[in-house]
């Protein structure tokens, strides 16, 4: 572990204050990091769960965050968490599914899962994607000018996970509040300012999230349906089946990956079309041949998911640096994303025909790739083909409201005007 150092509060990343700042201090903030002779190391903070919590290294150069996630066996996702702190046991019956995990359970947990997803039911939530897209769109135009996250942005994501996993219309409500609570990061609007009281409310919502599942299992085991629940409960590979436990941490990692990022790329989506006409008129003069690159460059300029932390299993030097068993590492996909060195000296702009994009806002290659990112991406893209064919004025109409988080580059509200 190296010396403390001070950090000034517009580059310590540790601080709320660094994450309230905005968008353009934080990305000059992390020029100046990246610029760094080798990555810098933060101070965690005091940890909310009452124990001493050691520092991390922010891996903020595209090299470091691929190697990292190439070497699962020295950078391992299971030795502590995958957040800053490491989570004690009742947090880890309900957040400690197989995103931080390391291989052979990772492995067999994905194993499983994938297997869940069939060509039949990826072709059928890809049918429904579009058609969900359409419908929100209709009434939207029937509502007229209103806040887009709440009638737009959110309602995509929500609807297809749920429907995949066989959850009810009449749930819709308590997902999505119980997945705000748990990745409200400090922002006081979902989560309380009282830290005992800001653990009792994650712990509850992830116990609300898992007496859902559990129900849902029961009733599938019974009679099952075309769903996911119903091919996770009853999933068989080699002998092995998930148990109650790992389905519930499995469901509650799926809605809130899946609500928490998608929703948050597609809102920003609208603010930078506003905010960059010449590269919507692009889009709009070509949309099947630009829709594709519009969409990984959203993704890449957004990064909906802002990092993911990383143990070291043992001594090792990496890309010049020499890291101690033990230490932690954060892997800033949205720093990476900005890299100079990778994505030249436009890195900071954002340009929809950039070619080649090798951005890593679905992480990078490695066992942890996003799982979700086929359907992020046809989500993204159906709402913004109905979106810029049948409202294709649709702008944000004032300043967006930002998440208060270090962890999820989030919008919680943005009027939008059209016609
Ligand atoms: C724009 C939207 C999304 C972004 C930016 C995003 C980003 C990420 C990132 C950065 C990771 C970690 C990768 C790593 O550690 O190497 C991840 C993992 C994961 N994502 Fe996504 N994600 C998105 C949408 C989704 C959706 C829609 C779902 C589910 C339906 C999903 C499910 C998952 C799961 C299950 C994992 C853990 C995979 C594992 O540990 O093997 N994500 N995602």
């Amino acid at each position: 572990m190296t010396d403390s150092q001070t950090w000034s509060s517009d580059l310590n990343l540790s601080a709320n204050e660094f994450w309230a700042q905005s968008p353009g201090q934080r990305y000059a903030a992390y020029r100046t990091l990246r610029a760094l002779q080798s990555p810098p190391f933060f101070e965690a903070g005091e940890s909310p769960f009452g124990t001493a919590e050691r520092g991390y290294y922010a891996l903020l150069r595209h090299a470091d965050v691929a190697e990292a996630s190439r070497n699962p066996q020295l950078f391992s996702s299971a030795a502590g968490a995958t957040s800053i702190f490491d989570l004690p046991v009742e947090f880890n019956e309900y957040f400690g599914s197989m995103i931080s995990m390391d291989d052979p359970r990772h492995a067999r947990l994905r194993r499983i899962v994938s297997r869940a997803f069939t060509p039949k039911m990826i072709k059928k939530f890809e049918e429904d994607v579009q058609l969900t897209a359409g419908v929100i769109v209709d009434e939207l135009l029937a509502t007229g000018p209103c806040d887009f996250v709440q009638h737009v942005s959110a309602r995509l994501p929500l609807k297809i996970i749920c429907q995949m996993m066989g959850i009810g219309d009449e749930h819709y409500e308590m997902v999505l509040r119980n997945t705000n609570i748990i990745l409200s990061g400090a922002d006081p609007e979902f989560i309380s300012e009282d830290l005992n009281e800001a653990l009792t409310q994650i712990l509850t919502a992830g116990g609300d999230l898992a007496a859902l599942v559990t129900g849902l299992a029961e009733q599938r085991h019974a009679s099952p349906a075309d769903d996911l629940v119903s091919a996770l409960a009853t999933a068989n590979v080699d002998g092995e089946q998930l148990t109650t436990a790992e389905l519930a941490s499995f469901f509650i990692l799926l809605v809130v990956a899946g609500n928490e990022t998608t929703r948050n790329a597609i809102s920003h989506a609208l603010l930078l079309l506003t905010e960059h006409p010449g590269q919507r008129e692009l889009l709009l003069a070509s949309l099947e041949g630009r829709i594709g690159p519009a969409v990984e460059e959203i993704v890449r300029y957004v990064s909906p998911v802002i990092w993911m932390r990383r143990t070291l299993t043992a001594d090792t030097d990496m890309n010049g640096h020499a890291y101690r068993e033990n230490d932690k590492v954060l892997l800033f996909y949205q720093a990476a994303n900005r890299d100079e060195t990778v994505f030249g000296p436009t890195a900071d702009q954002f340009d929809i025909t950039r070619s080649p994009n090798p951005h890593v806002g679905f992480g990078s290659a490695g066992p942890h790739f996003c799982l979700g990112a086929h359907l992020a991406r046809r989500e993204i893209t159906a709402v913004l083909r109905e979106l810029l064919t049948r409202v294709p004025d649709i702008r944000a109409a004032g300043q967006p409201d930002y998440l208060l988080s270090s962890f999820i580059n989030g919008i919680k509200h943005l009027p939008c005007e059209f016609g």
